[in-house]
């Protein structure tokens, strides 16, 4: 893979400016050394979405996203690094050539784009097609049957292949592709043994899938009555994978960041109902279940995702496997139900508008829905009641937040009537489990672990360091270790460290590229934090860090020597007992001075 080199990325940062960019999306207004608006990420009435111009960073108070002029074009239209890079490249005109592109690196780039290109020309020509072509009348009279017109039709390009063998094949070798490239998309197909070749679409209506810029990457296709397979659709290639691409993702991007909510449902054709009937959040998974890539994708526009899937065993199973997928990223998963036998197309056909958003009202957090089924599955015997519990327990451990991880424990408990403090040493017993260990520090939104006074503490120091040239050097001879709890201070306090220059300052403009995501909103909320007199007295902080870190070891021992104890009282090992209960109560005792 070719990578950008780092001073080209520097470069296009210091040529940029941030606050321009971000005006260019929404108005800014000064207000002392910074600029204020109305935040794009989340839905607010006054303005918490702060830019700083001298440190380059934006940063919201309401919802906590933060970052430098990369991250804030990856956030708003969806690119990866280097597209965003090479994006702003291009306004500040200075061009990205990338280091060491191999060979085989460009012919996999240029068959990304014949392929995209042929998908481009191809939809057009379904397009037409349905729209006016005399090969398209039955295309037509089905979506009109249905109720499709213009406007739904037009923004998401729908299109229909004639029922005429070679139309297509025809119509892309006029524009000069290769009937080896063309093989590629999947779109036409060898024929067996010397026979003519085949088109994968005919005589059915299209639903053009579309990459997040808006490109043509697939497509789906639906026979207009009842043979079978009703939907044939596009094989993957090296511009489509289903497991990460929605389906009108790129339509409903907007709407979905507008409230923070995305509708996930099953088919194509809920996703034009909806959009057609205004609720334009919807997006479905090609034909797939829900997979973590689906999740992340999601959660770049989303807080909250409402599930609507088909109320039976298949679509049960789908929402369950979908909330294994969202919960973990931190996203809200709440489960829409339909009347049996209805997907959103019928019901809202059915009911209109009004009866749709009543099953919206109705909506109910997915875990409540499986932990209701899982008591239903699972017989009320001793055994089926501890499976239910684990199960359960299961998906509480991937709660990003401890509140709702404690509101679930107490149901829970209510429920199976198990003792509420044996789920809870369940819970934060199993909770090195990889999953949330892993993802920690990525998925809790920094200002939720801040609330608490050691992370408050925490951040002024870091405060401290950020402002501070004298305090950061005596941050670096304390050591960070004994200083910083939290993982995700601590990285950012070494990071900080790592800036210095040979003086021992720091640059002005700090946040850069391999910061993940919440390290970058943490160091941009600390460029934005008040001073309200903490700042005078950084002993006290020292002190209150200091103190809040060895706490915190001393605890982990205690945890560790409980264990210890344990082992040696089934080993009948006397003499370590002893020291273990001498160690216990050293280390209450050390715990109890400090309060
Ligand atoms: N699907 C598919 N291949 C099939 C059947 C279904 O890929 N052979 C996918 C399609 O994405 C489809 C979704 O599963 O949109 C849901 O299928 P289904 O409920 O059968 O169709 P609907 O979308 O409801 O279509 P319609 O309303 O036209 O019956
Ligand atoms: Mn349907």
């Amino acid at each position: 893979m070719g990578r950008i080199a780092d001073d080209k990325i520097e470069e296009i940062r210091d040529r940029s400016d941030i606050v321009e960019v971000v005006s260019s999306y929404l108005p800014l207004k000064r207000s002392g050394s910074n600029h204020q608006g109305l935040c794009p990420f989340h839905q607010e009435k006054s303005p918490s979405f702060n830019v700083n111009s001298a440190r380059q960073i934006f940063h919201c108070f309401g919802c906590g996203v933060g970052g430098n002029v990369f991250s804030f074009l990856m956030r708003m239209e969806g690119l990866s690094f280097p597209d965003a890079v090479r994006q702003l490249g291009e306004k500040v005109g200075i061009e990205v050539e990338e280091e060491a592109v191999s060979p085989t690196e460009v012919l996999r780039r240029e068959e990304r784009e014949r392929l995209l290109r042929i998908n481009e020309v191809a939809g057009a020509f379904y397009h037409q097609v349905l729209l006016e072509d005399d090969s398209g009348v039955s295309g037509r009279r089905y979506l009109r049957q249905r109720g499709y017109e213009g406007e739904t039709v037009r923004a998401f390009q729908l299109g229909f292949a004639p029922e005429d063998r070679g139309v297509l094949e025809k119509h892309l070798a006029e524009k000069k592709f290769s009937s080896d490239a063309v093989g590629k998309s999947g779109l036409v197909r060898p024929g067996k043994q010397g026979r003519s070749h085949y088109e994968l679409f005919r005589n059915r209506l299209l639903f053009p899938i579309h990459d997040l810029q808006g490109r043509i990457v697939a497509f789906g296709g639906r026979v207009l009555d009842d043979s079978l397979p009703k939907y044939i659709n596009s094989p993957e290639t090296v511009v489509y994978h289903k497991g990460q691409t929605l389906y009108g993702l790129y339509q409903a991007r907007d709407a979905i960041r507008h409230n923070g909510e995305a509708l996930v449902v099953e088919g194509y054709f809920d996703v034009l109902a909806l959009h057609r009937a205004g609720f334009s959040a919807a997006v479905a998974t090609c034909g797939t279940a829900l997979t973590a890539d689906h999740a992340r994708l999601l959660k770049r526009y989303a807080d909250k995702v409402l599930l609507i899937f088909d109320e039976d065993a298949a679509g049960r199973k789908a929402t369950f496997r979908a909330m294994d997928a969202l919960l973990p990223v931190g996203l809200a998963v709440n489960v829409v139900a339909m009347p049996a036998g209805e997907d959103p197309d019928s019901l809202l056909k059915a009911e209109g508008e009004v009866g749709f958003r009543s099953c919206l009202d109705a909506a109910r957090p997915v875990l409540e829905v499986f932990i209701e089924d899982q008591l239903r599955i699972n017989d009320q015997s001793v055994e089926g009641r501890a499976r239910s519990a684990e199960q359960i327990l299961e998906r509480i451990r991937r709660l990003p937040g401890d509140l709702e991880r404690s509101l679930y424990l107490q149901r829970l408990a209510d429920l199976t009537s198990l003792d509420l403090g044996l789920l809870k040493s369940k819970v934060s017993g199993g909770s090195i489990a990889q999953p949330r260990m892993r993802r920690s520090a990525e998925q809790s939104p920094p200002l939720r672990r801040l609330s608490t006074e050691t992370g408050q503490t925490q951040k002024y120091l870091l405060r401290l360091m950020l402002m501070d040239d004298q305090q950061r050097h005596r941050v670096r001879e304390e050591g960070t270790g004994g200083l910083f709890v939290d993982e995700l201070f601590r990285g950012l306090a070494d990071y900080l460290l790592g800036c210095e220059d040979e003086d021992g300052r720091l640059p002005d403009v700090l946040v850069d590229a391999s910061l993940d995501e919440s390290q970058q909103s943490l160091l941009a909320s600390l460029v934005f934090l008040e001073s309200q007199g903490w700042a005078d007295n950084p002993e006290k902080i020292f002190t209150d860090c200091r103190r809040a870190a060895s706490n915190y070891l001393l605890k982990q021992r205690l945890k560790e020597v409980g264990r210890l104890e344990e082992e040696a009282q089934r080993n009948n090992d006397e003499a370590a007992l002893m020291q273990f209960l001498r160690e216990r109560m050293e280390i209450n005792q050390e715990l109890k001075k400090k309060l």
